[in-house]
């Protein structure tokens, strides 16, 4: 995998995804076996450019690649050049001369893109408004490490389908063999361009994808019941019609209660408490949340290593 960009799961195979994840676990046992700093990026350097806001992302890579032996530049798109005009592409060469990856945060997946065709080091997402892979890598094994399997489990996304979240688990689900149902209604279904291509990943993984309206229907039987917020970053404009659309899929105890008896909520966060989700399921005791934001560290140092090293 070195060397190579991060832009959407469909590039991974399955073997490179659990390479990710058995990596990812290596990390987290020798960081609690008390090695902090695993230096295998000392001396390299991680730009990190945002066009949008970020708490975990932002944090947990700056962290990470500390912890690596390397070193993390924040830079904000505002106050980079690109701000006042400069192209992603003189942007991209310009950079890949001071540092050995980039990772962005943009609103258009062809920002990244972009940036991916000009840079000469690798390129990772860390979230488009398409799609945030290094959300879904973290989260399959997040799942994996409570639920010692991935193949067969039932992942219900309850909420809007179309999330740049939703797209990623998605994917993620389909190379790893998961039963992903996604409820939502018929205004925010998961983009045709994500669904094909799970439908093939699924073809060679045993994967079930299924896009349902109700979400009692894809709750029923579930492992894991996951929720994004209703307004991602960047659609501040639609948000009273999106609210009102989406209503009906807020996450409370009486859904979890169709869901397996040992079944784990799951959200991205940041969460919006009282929209798609209540306190007393992401408080309650199904919720893995904090874990899983934890586990973005241990993933993305696992991706670090093998990409940057
Ligand atoms: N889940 C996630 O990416 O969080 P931030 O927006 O805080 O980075
Ligand atoms: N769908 C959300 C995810 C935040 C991590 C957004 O794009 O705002």
């Amino acid at each position: 995998m070195k060397g190579r960009d991060l832009l959407w799961l469909a590039d991974y195979s399955t073997e490179e995804i659990w390479a990710i994840l058995e990596t990812a676990k290596t990390m987290k046992e020798r960081f609690y076996s008390g090695e902090r700093v695993i230096p295998v990026l000392s001396g390299r350097t991680l730009a990190m450019i945002f066009q949008k806001p970020s708490t975990r992302t932002r944090v947990s890579f700056e962290v990470a690649m500390y912890q690596l032996g390397g070193h993390a530049l924040y830079l904000g798109w505002r106050e980079l050049q690109l701000g006042r005009g400069e192209t992603i592409a003189d942007t991209a060469r310009v950079l890949s001369r001071y540092v050995d990856g980039i990772m962005a945060r943009v609103y258009g997946q062809e920002t990244v893109e972009e940036l991916a065709r000009y840079a000469d080091v690798p390129v990772i997402n860390g979230l488009s408004d398409l799609v945030h892979p290094v959300q879904a890598l973290s989260d399959m094994y997040t799942l994996w490490e409570k639920k010692h399997r991935l193949e067969g489990l039932k992942l219900a996304y309850v909420g809007d389908g179309a999330s740049n979240v939703a797209h990623s688990l998605i994917l993620a689900g389909s190379k790893l063999g998961l039963h992903v149902a996604v409820a939502s209604p018929r205004a925010h279904r998961p983009r045709k361009e994500i669904l094909r291509l799970a439908e093939e990943a699924a073809e060679a993984t045993g994967a079930v994808i299924e896009v349902l309206e109700d979400p009692l229907e894809a709750v029923r039987g579930a492992d894991a019941v996951y929720t994004d917020v209703w307004v991602s970053m960047g659609q501040e404009a639609e948000r009273e019609k999106k609210i009102r659309e989406l209503e009906p899929y807020r996450v409370t105890p009486s859904l979890m209660e169709h869901a397996k008896r040992d079944a784990v909520f799951m959200h991205c966060l940041p969460a919006h408490r009282g929209e798609e989700v209540v306190d007393e399921v992401i408080d309650g005791r199904w919720s893995i949340v904090w874990d899983q934001a934890e586990n973005r560290l241990h993933t993305q140092k696992a991706v670090l290593a093998l990409l940057l090293r």
